[in-house]
This record gives structure tokens, C-alpha cells and sequence, in this order.
């Protein structure tokens, strides 16, 4: 399968929330709007205890189901873990690989990151690959830096046709759940940066199909925004997707943003 970024890639990341049957009153919500969500690629990323529950729910909708993190092996004495095979049994088809909280609170590196990316890839899983700078980084005009370093040592090794299978996430970790986003031409910079950096170990025509998110802070008043420039390709979700209304909103205005782009 070939992923293209033709039309707006939204995926609603719930993090540590939601029990089983708040996880199926959700996705229920959201299937019932799935008329008018058509024209886009979403994605609903519960946690792992709610993943069964909620593929058995969604059945043949069009949305589609993740997972927040993964192991890098098949099975083993790994207490507390979930591996590749696992998560496809449970229905997956995307996982969420190195997200700043799990580099922040649970000492993930690019060299974890890289084992998963390697091991999703292997099992058929499409990994969501998330990068970006902290505060600190920002103001110190580190960001490219910082980035292009996740991305070098995240994708360490990978041949083209494999890399057509990651998507990029891009979360400045100072607009996570700060209700601070960056600006469109904040976002816009990085997105830039990250294709072209890609361009060089992938080429141009690879790059240019690359899906490219933005996470953070994102909702439906600036999804709008955020999805018109020409190089954020959609979002990754993490607040707004907790509600059936505002991620359905959110959904919709990233099509009126890809039909206007
Ligand atoms: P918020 O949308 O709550 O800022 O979270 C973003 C995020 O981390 C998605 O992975």
C-alpha cells in the first residue's frame, strides 16, 4: 500500500484516557458522522485496552485504528509491554512511535525509536514517527537542529520503500496540551524542513507524497489554519479528539482546508 497525502491525514490520539466503554461510546459517535469525514484519512488511537473493543466497533468503517507506543520484539520476558504482532491481532494498521511524552516520561531515544520503527515496518504496522523541540531548544534557535537529529537517527538504515511507509508527526513539545500553537508559518517552517531533509536520503518524489502532521493544541478553530499551508498534511490530536463534536469539527475544517489548498 502506498500512503499519499492527497487528502488530510487526522488522527485523534486519546493518550491515557477513556475505559473500554467510554473508548465504544466515542467511536460510535464518531462512526455516525463518518458520511462527512469521507475525504479524509482518520484515524482513532485508543489505549491498548480499548483496542479490541473498539476494532470489534468500528468493523468495516472507513476509520481507522492505531496504537500510542510498541515494543520492539515479537514476544519475550518483557513485563508490562505489547508487541508488533499483538497490536496487528488487535486490528491495528498505525502506531505512534516515539511521541515526546514517551522520550519525556519513559527515556525513549532515537535508538528505541529506530528498533520500533524497524519492527512496526517488518509486521506491516505503519509508524506515526513524532518529533520536535522543547521550549528551551526553540529559543536557543536549535529546532532544525534538534529535529533533523530525530529524524537522522529515528529512520536510521531505512530504504526508500520502506520509508513511503512512516508518517512524520511534528509536536513542538512546548504546544502539547499548552493550549499554545505554533503558528501556521511556525509550523510551516519545520514541515518545510522536514520534507527537504527527507528529500536528501529519499528523493523528491518520495518527499513530495510524504505525509507531514502537526500536533499540538490543534482544534477545530485553527485546523483551518494549520492544514492550508502547504506542507502540514494533516494533525495529530490529542485534547480535541476526546470529544465526538470538536474532532468531528476539526475533521471538517481540515477538508475545507485541503479543498482551498
Ligand atoms: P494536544 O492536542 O492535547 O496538545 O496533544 C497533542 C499531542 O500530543 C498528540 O499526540
Amino acid at each position: 500500500m502506498t500512503l499519499t497525502n492527497a487528502t488530510p491525514f487526522i488522527a485523534g490520539n486519546w493518550k491515557m484516557h477513556k475505559t473500554v466503554a467510554e473508548a465504544d461510546e466515542l467511536v460510535s459517535q464518531l462512526m455516525a458522522a463518518s458520511a462527512d469525514m469521507m475525504e479524509a484519512e482518520v484515524v482513532v488511537i485508543p489505549p491498548f485496552t480499548a483496542l479490541n473493543k473498539v476494532k470489534n466497533t468500528l468493523c468495516e468503517s472507513p476509520i481507522q485504528l492505531g496504537a500510542q507506543n510498541m515494543y520492539w520484539e515479537d514476544q519475550g520476558a518483557y513485563t508490562g509491554e505489547i508487541s508488533p504482532p499483538m497490536l496487528v491481532e488487535a486490528g491495528c494498521r498505525y502506531v505512534v512511535i516515539g511521541h515526546s511524552e514517551r522520550r519525556q516520561f519513559f527515556g525513549e531515544t532515537n535508538e528505541t525509536v529506530n528498533k520500533k520503527i524497524k519492527a512496526a515496518l517488518y509486521h506491516g504496522l505503519l509508524p506515526i514517527l513524532c518529533v520536535g523541540e522543547s521550549l528551551e531548544e526553540r529559543e536557543k534557535g536549535e529546532t532544525m537542529a534538534k529535529v533533523g537529529r530525530q529524524l537522522s537517527e529515528g529512520l536510521e538504515g531505512l530504504t526508500p520503500e520502506q520509508f513511503s511507509q512512516v508518517i512524520i508527526a511534528y509536536e513542538p513539545i512546548w504546544a502539547i496540551g499548552t493550549g499554545l500553537t505554533a503558528t501556521p508559518e511556525q509550523a510551516q517552517e519545520v514541515h518545510a524542513f522536514i520534507r527537504e531533509k527527507l528529500s536528501e536520503n529519499y528523493g523528491n518524489t518520495a518527499c513530495s507524497c510524504a505525509i507531514i502532521l502537526y500536533g499540538g493544541s490543534v482544534k477545530p478553530a485553527n485546523a483551518f489554519s494549520l492544514l492550508k499551508e502547504k506542507d502540514i498534511n494533516g494533525a495529530l490530536v490529542g485534547g480535541a479528539a476526546l470529544k465526538a463534536d470538536s474532532f468531528i469539527e476539526l475533521v471538517k475544517e481540515s477538508i475545507r482546508a485541503y479543498r482551498e489548498k
